[in-house]
């Protein structure tokens, strides 16, 4: 049995459908890719997946147990962690929470709640633990805002791993990176494959074909092919798209 599993969703967006008969199932232990051009309905797809939207029709079943159109926090709460496209770190606050956040107040006090963290060994461990699994332990007390972009996606994905995940989901994690931030990232995600499941968007083929043990396309909001990437590389439609140029 998939540890994750989609089963003929259907989203509409007012008259526009975005998902149609999706169905994708993620194994325990490895790594998942979902390509396919811009405005496909990927994005959407994890959305759904982890809680975003409600979809009109199918079912989202984690570990055999159905849950589908429950609320992100209790998806995150079954050990679901996610990145997103844009970089959006307080997307689980409201549009409140968001602005008091940003406040001066809020920051005092966070930096309050920072030293009790740091006073606690078992959590610095933990927290340098995560550090050295993402390649960050040499910048640990460098501000985060000083970090190259390579290294934020990084943290972002440190972040997501804090939460103690049981499957991790990245939206194209290399958006914005050059080939080198590239290649770093692809050694961090095989570092971390294995030892917990992964399901990766992206629009990079090369990237995605390195790393994944399969992979779904998804074109027009329906899964058009499945397989493992030797099977994709030999499928008519991936090929006609000009592998790596897909929009
Ligand atoms: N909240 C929304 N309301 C209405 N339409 C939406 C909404 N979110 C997405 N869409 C539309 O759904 C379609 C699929 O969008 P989605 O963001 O899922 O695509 P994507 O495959 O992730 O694309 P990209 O590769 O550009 O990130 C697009 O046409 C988009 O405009
Ligand atoms: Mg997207």
């Amino acid at each position: 049995m998939a540890l994750f599993e989609a089963r003929d969703l259907h989203l509409r967006f007012v008259d526009r459908v975005v998902l149609e008969n999706v169905s994708l199932a993620f194994e325990a232990g490895q790594l998942s890719g979902i390509m396919g051009p811009n405005g496909a309905g990927k994005t959407t797809c994890f959305n759904v997946l982890t809680g975003r939207y409600k979809p009109d029709r199918g079912q989202v079943l984690w570990d055999g147990q159905d849950i589908t159109g429950r609320s992100p926090q209790a998806i995150a709460r079954l050990g679901i962690a996610r990145s997103f496209q844009l970089m959006n770190l307080f997307d689980e606050f409201t549009v409140f929470e968001n602005i008091a956040i940003a406040l001066p107040q809020t920051r005092a006090r966070a930096r309050n709640i920072m030293a009790q963290a740091y006073a606690d060994p078992a959590l610095v461990d933990e927290a340098h633990a995560i550090l050295r699994r993402v390649g960050l332990e040499s910048r640990a007390d460098d501000p985060a805002k000083s970090l190259p972009y390579g290294a934020r996606r990084a943290l972002e994905i440190g972040v997501a791993l804090a939460c103690r995940p049981k499957l991790l989901f990245l939206d194209e994690p290399t958006a914005g990176l050059g080939s080198d931030g590239r290649a770093r990232l692809a050694d961090l995600i095989l570092k971390l494959k294995g030892s917990i499941t992964i399901v990766i968007i992206e629009h990079d083929m090369e990237f995605l074909f390195s790393l994944a043990d399969q992979i779904s396309v998804i074109h027009w909001g329906q899964v058009i092919a499945k397989g493992t990437p030797a099977a994709l590389k030999a499928n008519p439609w991936v090929e006609a798209s000009n592998l790596g140029r897909l929009n």
